[in-house]
């Protein structure tokens, strides 16, 4: 399957969609941020700390974690080399002397490999911010999700950073979206117009849940945390380590 070209593109298609249903839960996840700081426990540590302990006690503290990175790693790694072996194939196949821009490919779809790339970028760059909590630019404490978010979207730049890799994501996602439906073989003369509507639909859709998030911490519609519950949540976070 990995040798043939339908193969590979097939893999690419099923590694994209394991990623595109990743984005759903993960921007879901994080609208409990707008809940705010809540009384005793803001709802997004609630829910940070609810994953963590997910399948307990049948299974180990953070096991079910760890099963979701090594999916997501394992599907990321493959999409990316599936897609450069792809376009590798495709360039050797093109006659000499013979323009890409004439296949009359859309802008977007000629932007997937950059927009691919500027997207890696940021996932690095994101890993290293909140769960690493290694780029420390603004106060990050473990298992302080709220207080964590509220800090770094004081920071213009970091808002500035977050809504710029979401445009990205938007270009990277619309294209991927439909792509996938062809590959997968869902479209067909009366479907196509449905699959397009659902494309930038469905893109919309976590573009903007996306991007509530920095910007309302950052326009003040959501509250600073509450120090004693952002203590106390450290606190029952170095009890379980
Ligand atoms: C404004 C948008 C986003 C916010 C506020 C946000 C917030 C967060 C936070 C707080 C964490 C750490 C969670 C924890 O430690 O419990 C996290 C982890 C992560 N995020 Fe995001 N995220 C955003 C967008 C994205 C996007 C667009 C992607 C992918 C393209 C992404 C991919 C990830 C990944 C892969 C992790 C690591 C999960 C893990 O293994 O712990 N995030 N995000």
């Amino acid at each position: 399957m990995w040798r043939s070209t339908i193969g590979k593109k097939t893999i690419v298609a099923v590694t994209g969609a394991i990623l595109l249903g990743y984005l759903v839960l993960h921007m879901a996840g994080n609208l409990n941020s707008l809940f705010g700081p809540g009384g005793a426990e803001p709802r997004v540590d609630w829910y940070a700390s609810w994953l963590r302990e997910f399948g307990e006690p049948l299974l180990p503290y953070e096991s079910v974690v760890w099963m979701v990175r090594a999916v997501l790693l394992t599907a990321v790694v493959v999409h990316i080399i599936g897609v450069v072996q792809l376009s590798a194939r495709n360039r050797a196949a093109r006659p000499a002397h013979f323009p890409a821009r004439k296949i009359g490919r859309s802008w977007e779809s000629r932007l997937m490999m950059l927009s691919g790339l500027l997207l890696l970028a940021f996932i690095v760059f994101h890993i290293l911010q909140f769960t690493t909590l290694t780029i420390d630019v603004t106060p990050l404490e473990h298992g302080a999700v709220y207080a964590n978010l509220y800090n770094a979207f004081q920071e213009w730049y970091f808002v500035a950073i977050y809504v710029v890799a979401l445009v990205f994501l938007g270009l990277h996602l619309r294209h991927a979206i439909w792509s996938l439906a062809q590959t997968l073989g869902l479209d067909s003369p009366e479907r196509n117009r449905g699959i397009r509507y659902g494309a930038t639909g469905l893109t919309v859709l976590l573009v903007v849940g996306f991007a509530l998030v920095p910007v309302l911490f950052w326009t003040g519609v959501l509250a600073a945390p509450d120090e004693e519950s952002a203590t106390a949540m450290i606190n029952s976070l170095k009890g379980r380590a």
